[in-house]
């Protein structure tokens, strides 16, 4: 499969693909993986990156995610095409990682998981940024997302999110003065991004049989960071914080540095359980007015939410 990359040009490299900007000005979201344009370079990162970072997982990844790089059977030495993960996801959960061709609206983004569908990014980061860039790309989302997806609790806890965003446009289509509309998602939105931030994004949890200390990382921004990873498990900068949910939907976070403050969960299902509580605080008004701060939430996201369900589906 080697064989079949590019020698020169930027190949799939993040911000460096026309076939990408393309897609992008044409307004389309989903594309094809086009395989063969994946330069030597291109595989060299994903073979380094997965090189340096598969002891740490070893260390500090929790049991469902090491159970799940063997399932998925990701390659070390190349960059995986998406049908051949998903011949072994897809029986396991119903998960599938489809190709995207960027930033994907909130709505639309949730309202994928809630279809079992993982809008996945086909390119890889330029190799002289292997240690951070702050948009996704094939390595996050296939080495740190994909194998939590192999479980079916965590799977489902997706779904949820993907429900509460049904949910959050619901109530955004029920409300009649447009100031409070905007107002009250935005909060919504807000609060929706933190949780999962903390949770899927950089969640750590107890454990008894993986990780140190009794402590382990599912959170798939932990997982594709061979730095933030250790970071997050053994520094002693980092406060880490039982999951709760009236912290969480407050707490500000910024994507641009290793996070101080991480939230520990006790189990897949204490998460699961929570996305369900956040759901009725949504509906109680409860998620209304939380703390102002970060992350910004942008026009396209708030209309995401404010078009009808079935066209933001299928935009
Ligand atoms: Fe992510």
């Amino acid at each position: 499969m080697t064989a079949r990359t590019q020698t020169g040009g930027p190949g799939l490299t993040t911000t460096e693909v026309p076939f990408i900007e393309e897609a992008r000005s044409r307004g389309q979201l989903y594309v094809e993986q086009p395989y063969e344009l994946y330069t030597q370079e291109n595989q060299q990162t994903w073979r380094r990156l997965y090189a340096r970072i598969r002891p740490r997982w070893q260390r500090y990844a929790n049991q469902q995610f090491l159970e799940g790089i063997d399932r998925l059977g990701l390659p070390p030495d190349r960059i995986p095409e998406l049908a051949e993960i998903n011949r072994f996801l897809s029986p396991l959960t119903g998960f599938r990682a489809r190709a995207v061709s960027g930033y994907v609206p909130a709505f639309v983004f949730f309202d994928s998981l809630r279809r079992r569908t993982f809008p996945t990014t086909i390119t890889i980061r330029n190799p002289g940024k292997l240690d951070y860039l702050p948009e996704p790309d094939i390595f996050h989302d296939l080495a740190g997302h994909v194998p939590m997806h192999t479980d079916a609790a965590f799977a489902e806890t997706l779904v949820r999110f993907g429900e509460c965003a049904h949910t959050a446009a619901e109530l955004a289509a029920g409300t009649r003065d447009a100031n409070d509309t905007l107002a009250r998602l935005t909060s919504i939105v807000r609060a929706m991004a933190r949780f999962f931030w903390f949770t899927v994004e950089f969640g750590l949890m107890r454990s008894k049989t993986s990780g140190k200390n009794g402590i382990c990382a599912y959170g798939s921004g932990l997982l594709s960071s061979h730095g933030e990873l250790l970071h997050s498990i053994e520094s002693t900068e980092v406060e880490r914080r039982a999951l709760r949910l009236e912290e969480v939907i407050q707490q500000p976070f910024w994507i641009d540095r290793y996070q101080s403050l991480l939230f520990v969960a006790e189990s897949f299902e204490q998460v699961y359980e929570m996305v369900g509580t956040l759901e009725s605080w949504m509906r109680a008004g409860k998620l209304d007015q939380v703390a102002a701060g970060e992350p910004s939430v942008s026009q396209d996201d708030l209309k995401s939410f404010l078009v009808p369900a079935g066209e933001a589906a299928t935009a």
